[in-house]
């Protein structure tokens, strides 16, 4: 029994893909104790330092008291919708200017939900190649079509638009805002012309975008001031905003919708009321005041390359990659190998993260570690 799980296993293994959990000692804020050893945590999402920190956590305690349980016990649906869930829901709508607001339990719900439910028999969805694996999931649990377009090519994007378009009832273009995996951003102005000119409706996933991007921090729809012209806005509260869950928003008939046929929203426990309530109050007091940390973390990481605070060091081969972040803890920080089929084959890659509490002299022996390897690479 279960001799084909081991021998997959066992493949796995042979071609460095095998992922296993971690035992870390602990955290707290920037730094990651593992194996003995403190190291700059380069390979988290707690980009604002909510996460873990203590002085937050007290400070947030002192405020809530004991007014918020642990649990919810129930769905959404049935009693799970205490005052401060549509607190938060009409405080994002109202941020973002739309009709209504949609809490799900993480990012991944929110895309499988949206998806799945939206894209019924005879729409479709044209999605970006590199957009999250929960959209994708969304798409094949849906009874629409789905296509998906190479990475922020517009001009793939229009051609497809042109030839299948007029095929299908409803269409949704969907892309990340800021790419979790390669750190850039989409072509988001070109988005909008598009849908407009092949009446589409637009969904952007602004994940990472969410608490770092825009003067309010509400990502990089905020940044460009597209945000009327987007159908559907997620984000989610585990990154930046250091808690749980996620959110979209939108017009009232998409929302409602949503709370109707959303099947990852209908058919589990609401996340629980503290949870939500730290949300809110992260949102409300904290974020407003992190613009300077926000600014200067993403001025580090245009220095590095890259458009935003995730910067990609693509190596390639999966060895390799290992063997550099095993190089990287040695010299004092923690980054991991993203391997396929979180990215292509052959683009294996050590995905940085850095947080507002990175600071530049600190990445020095980091950028020499990795210019070293890619001259060996170089001279292979
Ligand atoms: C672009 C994007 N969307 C959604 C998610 C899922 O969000 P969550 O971790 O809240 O499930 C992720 C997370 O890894 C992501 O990178």
């Amino acid at each position: 029994m279960y001799d084909n799980y081991e021998k997959i296993l066992d493949e796995l293994k042979q071609h460095s893909h095998f992922r296993d959990l971690k035992d870390f000692d602990s955290k707290d804020e920037k730094y990651i104790y593992f194996k003995g050893k403190k190291l700059l945590n380069l390979s988290s999402n707690n980009y604002l330092n909510f996460a873990d920190n203590k002085e937050i956590t007290a400070e947030f305690l002192d405020y809530a008291g004991n007014k918020y349980p642990f649990g919810s016990a129930s769905a959404r649906l049935l009693t799970g919708t205490l005052p401060v869930y549509k607190e938060l829901e009409e405080l994002l709508a109202t941020l973002y200017n739309k009709d209504a607001t949609l809490l799900f339990n993480s990012g991944y719900h929110a895309n499988v939900g949206i998806s799945s439910a939206l894209n019924q028999k005879g729409d479709v969805i044209f999605s970006d190649k590199l957009n999250h694996a929960s959209i994708i999931d969304g798409m094949r649990l849906s009874e629409g079509k789905f296509f998906r377009f190479p990475h922020n090519d517009m001009t793939a994007l229009e051609n497809l638009l042109i030839r299948e378009r007029k095929n299908f009832n409803n269409a949704f273009i969907v892309t990340e805002s800021v790419f979790s995996m390669d750190g850039d951003i989409s072509d988001l102005k070109t988005l909008v012309e598009l849908k407009k000119k092949y009446d589409c409706s637009l969904v952007v996933d602004e994940a990472h975008a969410f608490g770092v991007f825009g003067e309010k921090g509400l990502g990089v729809c905020e940044d460009l001031g597209i945000i009327n012209d987007i159908d559907l806005l997620v984000g989610t509260f585990g990154k930046a905003v250091g808690s749980m869950g996620a959110f979209v928003t939108g017009s009232k008939v998409l929302i409602d919708f949503l709370i109707n046929k959303s099947r990852p929203f209908i058919f589990s426990t609401a996340l629980p009321p503290i949870n939500i309530a730290f949300t809110k109050w992260i949102i409300e007091n904290k974020i407003p005041q992190t613009q300077q940390k926000r600014t200067r973390m993403l001025d580090i990481a245009r220095k590095m390359g890259s458009q935003s605070h995730i910067i990609p060091v693509i190596i390639g081969d999966n060895k390799a990659t290992v063997d550099l972040c095993e190089i990287l803890f040695h010299n004092g920080y923690f980054t991991l190998p993203i391997r396929p089929p979180t990215v292509p084959v052959g683009t294996s890659r050590i995905r940085l993260s850095l947080t507002c509490e990175t600071e530049e002299n600190e990445l020095q022996i980091l950028k020499e570690k990795i210019n070293e390897m890619s001259l060996v690479k170089q001279a292979k």
